[in-house]
């Protein structure tokens, strides 16, 4: 027997249409929001599709032999024993050894021997299908030598659609299908060693800001119409339960008002139903906010425990009625099903072994890091590296005998030790947080003042075993060729020696978890770079930036030469930009969202919603501009924005030609976008994958140089947005070195999502087809008539 306890009531529309408040009525219960999200019961039990079978008999036999006690424990955190974020007790009756759930998506937190990754923004910027799955693979060998069964991540949520967000630097891109993509590569990687990926946060977990209740204020909702729904928000989880992901962390903020855990509609209906979830949903930490509704609702794990809500009140609410049996049998049944599916019964290290509960206290030494994967940790550091000035070649340097360097990022932290959050907070430690949090009114509120900037700062953080900053790689080079370096990293007007062959200033702009940024340039960076351009002809700034970095402040200053977006490298910052600055590496990144002129170019999209007006106690984020974010909102609005998304130099120079577009089976016959299945694999209708179109190109180094080119496709959907990136192919060219680029672009990708029908449909009508170098330069089109 089902009940439906809460969030059930007749429909009516939503806020995001007509408040149904009067004006002047302050909502003070959170019934007038009920019925918003539309009830999608039963919570549909996992049938093994797909490459799930195997597992799901294993896991049947296995389920079938615990109490109702035992079933119920697997649904929750247990006792703490070591420092896992996260554990789910061992069954010893039946040799499970329990699990191990930690963070996160950028490398192993709280613990030592480990590597920071470039951050997921990072890896966006590199657009390297390869890289991310080198990334992947090396980070998880860490979590797997460490004992963590789960690693919480990727983030594909937020998305990026608001500017200031305080997390978008760990997900890849504000794009859905570059972020979709590289999520699809990092799951696939990550799940070759048998660590299982959490892609979160499900979903529309677009700002940190009231993302938890406080006092009488709710967690804010994100009132999103089913359209850019699909388009944007859970096109990437598409990719990643596609790609097998096998847990999906729902999202702290409410969707149409109803908690991210507690949402049937997206959890029953979107994620399990639609997508043919086979995984299990588990909880973020303490976004469980109901018991019997959350289970009716899809959720199977609460994490970081069962608190008031599961535990034995779950077992009581099986015993008096309010949820069926079965339900926790799915549940179970999709946790034990996902650590089969990973081999995790056969060789797994033993949970959270390599991850001490306090490493203040001795503790074994298990050693995460492994010299395989030096090279993708360095490759990553660069390619997340964006060159958007380059005045008259000033990069990369000649010989330069004496370099100035400047700024607060360019030097490691001053202190990076237990008791200063490396441990327990990450790379949060990189910037003075303590301060900045408290100063987030001054000037210097919007920068990590304290040293370079290797990740953002929360749970997506973690410490290296080393860091390489910019002074001590450049110092190494100094050593390394007997050339000379001076450096001042606090003054804001710094003296610089006439004689400098270059001035490198390195600032940053910090984001953390839990808070949204303040702004999108700060005063006290702008004048630091103004100050050295007034006194030295070749000017290079460097932002290591967790997130936008407006730039029109300074960047057109004669004596601004070059500037490079280095994105939050992790580890090996430091050494990575002295390769592009002297030439060692050639640049090959390239945006992972637009850089506007100014603030107001965001059309809205700058900042979090507050609680306002009558929505005073419940904030309501209206996503009224649908899939209009990014690139496709200042297209739609004809706003030239300062660096385009998909925009980024190269050493070398590239150009385009022989574009080429054809209909699978020539447009007619057999072509298999004629026959929709009705098939269900992880991910969705199985139809949504065949390729119905193919686009060929051919990209060569015009140059002198060795370099990579990142060749772009954009398409225009009849009825949808002007363009959208719908393919990209990164190729590695010698000078004069000419090669051809495929993209296949599949039944999803030339589709709109129709409401009505609930399906992904092709429209009639003529595509148009551009290939080249970023949103706006491109120099091949063509067309498919469908
Ligand atoms: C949210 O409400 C909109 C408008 O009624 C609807 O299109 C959409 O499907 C709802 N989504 C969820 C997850 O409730
Ligand atoms: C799930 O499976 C159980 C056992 O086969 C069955 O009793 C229950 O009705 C199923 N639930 C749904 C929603 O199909
Ligand atoms: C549930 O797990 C706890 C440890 O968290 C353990 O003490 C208890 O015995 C378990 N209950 C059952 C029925 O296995
Ligand atoms: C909300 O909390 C504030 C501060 O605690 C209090 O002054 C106010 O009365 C509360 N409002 C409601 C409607 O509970
Ligand atoms: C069960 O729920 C009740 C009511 O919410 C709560 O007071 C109690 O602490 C819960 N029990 C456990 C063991 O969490
Ligand atoms: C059944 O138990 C659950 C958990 O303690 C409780 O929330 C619910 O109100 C109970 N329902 C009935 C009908 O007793
Ligand atoms: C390091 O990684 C390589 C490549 O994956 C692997 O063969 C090797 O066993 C790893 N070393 C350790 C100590 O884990
Ligand atoms: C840098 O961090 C250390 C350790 O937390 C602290 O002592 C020092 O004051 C900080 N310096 C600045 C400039 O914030
Ligand atoms: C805020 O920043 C200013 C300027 O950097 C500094 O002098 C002050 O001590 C900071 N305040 C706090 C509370 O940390
Ligand atoms: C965004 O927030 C900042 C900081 O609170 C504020 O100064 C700015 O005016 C806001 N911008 C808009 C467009 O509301
Ligand atoms: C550029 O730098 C030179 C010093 O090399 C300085 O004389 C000149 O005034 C600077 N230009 C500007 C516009 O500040
Ligand atoms: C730039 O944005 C700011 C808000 O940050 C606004 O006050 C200013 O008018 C804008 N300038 C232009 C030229 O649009």
């Amino acid at each position: 027997m089902v009940l439906l306890t809460t969030r059930v009531a007749i429909g009516f529309a939503a806020a995001l249409f007509t408040p149904f408040a009067c004006a002047q009525d302050v909502i003070t219960s959170d019934t007038h929001f009920y019925g918003q999200s539309p009830p999608v019961y039963p919570s549909p039990n996992a049938t093994g599709l797909g490459n799930w079978a195997d597992a799901y008999s294993k896991a049947k036999t296995f389920v079938s032999q615990l109490s109702l006690e035992e079933k119920v424990n697997l649904t929750a955190g247990g006792p703490e024993t070591n420092g896992c974020s996260g554990s789910i007790p061992a069954i010893p009756r039946l040799n499970f050894p329990g699990m191990c759930l930690s963070d996160a998506g950028n490398g192993l937190r709280s613990t030592d021997f480990v590597s920071s990754w470039p951050s997921g923004m990072s890896v966006g910027a590199s657009w390297n299908i390869d890289l991310a799955k080198s990334r992947a693979v090396g980070m998880a060998s860490e979590f797997r030598v460490k004992g963590v069964n789960v690693a919480l991540g990727p983030v594909v949520g937020p998305l990026g659609r608001i500017a200031v967000g305080g997390r978008n630097w760990e997900g890849f891109s504000n794009d859905p299908y570059l972020c979709g993509s590289l999520a699809a590569e990092t799951v696939t990687g990550i799940q070759s060693t048998g660590v299982i990926t959490s892609t979160k946060h499900f979903i529309a977990n677009e700002q940190e800001t009231n993302r938890n209740p406080s006092g009488n204020v709710s967690a804010v909702s994100s009132n999103i119409d089913d359209k850019t729904m699909h388009e944007l928000c859970l096109w990437p989880f598409q990719d990643a339960v596609h790609a097998g992901s096998g847990n999906i962390m729902c999202s702290y903020n409410r969707i149409n008002n109803s908690y991210g855990c507690d949402n049937s509609k997206t959890l029953n209906g979107l994620l399990k139903t639609e997508l043919g979830f086979q995984g299990f949903v588990v909880s973020d930490w303490g976004a469980q906010h109901a018991g019997v509704a959350s289970a009716q609702a899809g959720l199977d794990m609460a994490m970081p425990g069962p608190g008031s809500f599961w535990g034995s009140n779950l077992t009581m609410a099986v015993n008096n009625g309010s949820v069926p049996e079965s339900r926790i049998d799915d549940m179970a049944t999709r946790i034990i099903a996902t650590w089969y599916q990973f081999g995790q019964d056969k060789t797994f290290t033993s949970p959270g072994i390599g991850v001490p509960k306090n490493l203040a206290q001795p503790h074994d030494t298990v050693v995460g890091t492994n010299s395989s994967y030096k090279k993708t940790l360095f490759d990553g550091a660069v390619e997340g590296h964006v060159l958007v000035k380059n005045q008259n070649g000033a990069l990369p340097l000649k010989s330069p005998k004496l370099i100035s360097l400047f700024g607060y990022s360019a030097k490691a932290p001053d202190n990076f030790d237990v008791n200063n959050g490396g441990w327990n907070n990450g790379g949060s430690s990189l910037g003075p947080q303590d301060t900045v949090t408290a100063n987030r009114t001054t000037t210097h509120s919007q920068i990590a003042s304290n040293g370079t900037l290797i990740s953002g700062g929360g749970s997506g953080a973690n410490q290296p075993a080393y860091i390489s900053s910019p002074f001590e790689a450049l110092s190494q080079r100094a050593y390394d060729d007997g050339s000379a370096l001076l450096w001042d990293f606090h003054s804001s007007a710094p003296n610089v020696d006439p004689t400098s062959d270059a001035c490198v200033v390195v600032g940053n702009a910090w984001a953390t978890e839990g808070a949204d940024r303040p702004g999108l340039r700060d005063d006290f960076t702008d004048g630091l770079v103004l100050g050295v351009a007034a006194r030295c002809a070749k000017t290079v700034v460097v932002l290591h930036n967790a997130g936008v970095r407006l730039v029109d402040r300074f960047v057109d200053h004669p004596n601004v030469s070059a500037l490079i977006f280095a994105h939050t490298p992790g580890q090996d910052a430091g050494r990575a930009l002295v390769a592009l600055l002297y030439g060692d590496a050639n640049p090959s990144g390239k945006m992972p969202y637009s850089v506007p002129r100014n603030e107001t170019d965001y059309g809205g999209l700058q900042n979090a919603t507050l609680p306002e007006g009558v929505y005073e106690y419940y904030p309501q984020s209206e996503f009224g501009e649908g899939v209009y974010i990014d690139y496709r909102g200042f297209d739609k609005r004809n706003v030239t924005p300062r660096y385009e998304f998909g925009f980024g130099l190269s050493y070398t120079t590239f150009t385009f030609g022989n574009v080429a577009a054809v209909l699978a089976g020539g447009g007619c016959g057999k072509a298999p976008y004629m026959y929709p299945t009705e098939e269900v694999v992880p991910g969705g209708r199985a139809d949504l994958w065949n390729v119905v179109a193919t686009v060929t190109a051919e990209v060569t180094n015009a140059g002198d140089v060795a370099g990579a080119e990142v060749a772009q496709l954009y398409v225009g959907v009849p009825g949808g947005p002007v363009r959208q990136l719908r393919g990209f192919e990164k190729v590695f060219l010698q000078p004069g070195e000419k090669r051809e680029v495929s993209f296949g672009l599949t039944r999803r990708d030339l589709s709109t999502w129709d409401v009505v029908a609930q399906e992904w449909l092709l429209q009639r009508g003529t595509y148009r087809v551009y290939v080249g170098a970023s949103s706006r330069d491109l120099p091949l089109t063509t067309s498919l008539k469908i």
